[in-house]
């Protein structure tokens, strides 16, 4: 039998309601349409994305609280598309740098009538650029500055990065196992807890790593 998104959706977001059924459907045919022409996921096994990427996505979504929720470096919509259509009562922003996601991400919030759901193109490592939001979240955020760091190094990069906009309470990075493998005194610093997300699908788990801002007192 051939791979259907329709069939895979209905299989494995089987307790979900037919809106969000119906959304992740339409969504992930437009991904997987622009991604032909412009390489906005990062592969084209549509098996793979959606077991992998779409639903440790979904998993995070019991994590996240507050009225607004921002998704730096949203490239092709992961997890912040996923997110939005989870939580049409939440104020969900998609924010990356580059015209041709950005045009993508406007693409699709209009063909799914992702009301809650504001894209802004913005470059978040620029000194004046602030973050209006409650509750950051991020997968795979990259670029040359920090691609040459290691893991922790880029961890609190990041996460020094995030704290510097004040209304920023969380921030939830859905990430792989080095997460967990981070010093004490980043853990003890950043007041990072971690939460493997287990997967029905692979035998490796990703894991989302949670720094709540108001705990740590300065550093
Ligand atoms: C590897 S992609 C990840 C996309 C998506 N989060 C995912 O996991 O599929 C990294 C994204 O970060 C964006 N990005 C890199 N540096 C950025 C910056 N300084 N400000 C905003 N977006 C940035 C890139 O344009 C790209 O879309």
């Amino acid at each position: 039998m051939s791979f259907s998104i329709e069939r895979s959706i209905e299989d494995i977001f089987i307790n979900e309601n037919n809106r969000v059924k119906k959304l992740l459907s339409k969504y992930l045919n437009l991904l997987f349409k622009w991604h032909e022409i412009n390489n906005i996921v990062s592969s084209s096994d549509r098996d793979y994305v959606i077991r992998r990427e779409v639903y440790d996505s979904y998993c995070l979504n019991k994590y996240l609280t507050g009225s607004s929720y921002t998704d730096i470096g949203s490239g092709g919509g992961i997890p912040g598309i996923i997110i939005s259509i989870l939580n049409p009562d939440k104020k969900v922003l998609l924010i990356d740098r580059k015209t041709s996601f950005i045009d993508f991400l406007n693409l699709a919030r209009s063909e799914l009538g992702l009301e809650n759901t504001e894209v802004i193109q913005q470059d978040v490592l620029k000194s004046e650029s602030d973050l209006i939001t409650d509750t950051v979240m991020l997968k795979n955020f990259s670029n040359k500055i920090i691609s040459k760091m290691d893991f922790e190094k880029k961890f609190i990069f990041l996460m020094h990065m995030i704290k510097k906009s004040n209304q920023v309470s969380k921030a939830y990075m859905l990430t792989g196992s080095p997460v967990l493998e981070l010093s004490k005194k980043c853990m003890r610093d950043l007041r990072v807890s971690t939460h493997v997300i287990p997967s029905p699908f692979f035998e490796t788990n990703r894991v989302i790593a949670e720094v709540k801002f108001e705990d740590i007192i300065d550093s």
